[in-house]
């Protein structure tokens, strides 16, 4: 039995699948479900990494007696206090209520204000350990992935790194938790659509967390969402993590409408031809309508080129284009190549409010914005045409 949840030695994963919600974070869809990861070190002293969302706490807890039997956890290590992984804390000191709770300085007063939980507590600073007999374990602060309590926990004996958030993606694990023994194939986009979606304003912090981390040698990432990543793929997922935190994109374009009726969206088709004519492979088109912004924030942090669009609603942004703004703006996104454009009936206000979002981004503005009254006219074509031709030209010059 024990040898189906063994990660390394006496290290053993006791997470939980949640197929059930639509929305993680009551925000962003989860059409493969997410895994809750939680580990348990079976040492003279037992530790265990996180706990999981407390809907999944009597699975859970089977889970950690089928290892343990009735002896205790001495030790319950908090990585991250977001509720998906501190939401079983209660339930495990109410069961274990000796346990020592292993967190850092910002760790305490999370767990005391969202579970009303006090007693035995260990205070770790950065590079602080615990032994646990014939384990030692390390710990790795750091801030703002995703958390300000957020930190990382090493096992220098099987060089295993309990990373948090850090290298997690969306998708529920279909009976196995190592990538050796599973097919991964859909956690890579599940990866980048986890990280622009939950991590993606925290780019520095995760660079200084990646530095930090450069030169400690690594044989198994244990994640708080998805396979536990072992072999090759740790480079893997750390180059994507190096990649996305300095929001470097690949060669390619997403072009973004709104429209009621049609017409704007012809602007967008018009300008996507026109991109694919000159040479770029990679252009993804989103109705901002129909594809939720989850998977839209993805392809932005994919591709380095960025146009949007949208009809004027009620003399403001049409409102899904203000949202999709709003979510863009708040993931201090930067090294993308901006274009825009937008129409309106009897008077404008799409391209002056999208002008303005222009102005406050970090984005380098490519090409003459578009603006169109109504429908489209040979002028329109012309002009979309050029604000493609524009971004062509432009993504060019990062390849030479
Ligand atoms: Fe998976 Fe930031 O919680």
């Amino acid at each position: 039995m024990k040898d189906k949840t063994r990660v390394k030695g006496n290290i053993h994963y006791v997470g939980v699948n949640d197929r059930q919600k639509h929305l993680f974070e009551n925000l962003w869809p989860l059409p493969n479900g997410v895994s809750y990861n939680s580990y348990l070190i079976d040492d003279e002293k037992v530790a265990l990494v996180d706990t999981v969302d407390v809907c999944y706490f009597e699975v859970f807890l089977r889970k950690i007696r089928n290892i343990i039997g009735d002896r205790p956890i001495d030790y319950l290590i908090i990585n991250h206090m977001e509720p998906d992984h501190s939401g079983s804390i209660r339930l495990i000191k109410y069961y274990y209520p000796d346990i020592t709770i292993v967190g850092n300085r910002q760790t305490f007063g999370m767990v005391e204000g969202f579970y009303g939980v006090t007693g035995n507590r260990y205070v770790v600073n950065d590079g602080d350990t615990l032994e646990l007999g014939e384990y030692k374990l390390s710990f790795y602060l750091t801030p703002m992935v995703h958390w300000p309590e957020t930190m990382m926990t090493y096992c220098e004996e099987e060089e295993v790194l309990f990373s948090g958030d850090a290298f997690g993606c969306f998708g529920a694990l279909g009976g196995g938790f190592i990538d050796a023994a599973i097919n991964t194939d859909m956690y890579w986009e599940e990866m980048v659509r986890y990280y622009s979606n939950i991590v993606g304003k925290y780019g520095n912090p995760v660079q200084k967390a990646l530095a930090k981390l450069s030169g400690v040698p690594v044989s198994a990432i244990c994640s708080a969402h998805g396979p536990v990543w072992t072999g090759d793929n740790i480079e893997r997922v750390i180059s994507i993590y190096a990649k996305l935190s300095c929001y470097d994109g690949d060669e390619g374009v997403v072009v973004v409408y709104g429209s009621m009726y049609g017409n704007t969206e012809q602007m967008a088709e018009a300008i996507a031809a026109e991109l694919s004519a000159q040479g770029v492979k990679n252009v993804i088109v989103h109705n901002v309508s129909k594809s939720h912004s989850s998977y839209i924030l993805a392809d932005i942090f994919k591709y380095r080129g960025l146009i949007v669009g949208c009809t004027t609603y009620n003399a403001q942004l049409y409102p899904e284009m203000e949202a999709l703004l709003s979510k863009i703006s708040g993931r201090d996104m930067k090294n993308r190549c901006f274009g825009y454009f937008g129409s309106f009936c009897w008077a404008g206000a799409a391209v002056k409010k999208i002008a303005e979002f222009a102005e406050k981004s970090k984005f380098e503005l490519v090409g003459q914005p578009v603006e169109m009254k109504q429908a489209m006219k040979e002028e329109t074509y012309s002009q979309c045409e050029a604000l493609a031709g524009a971004m062509a030209e432009k993504l060019k010059t990062y390849n030479l």
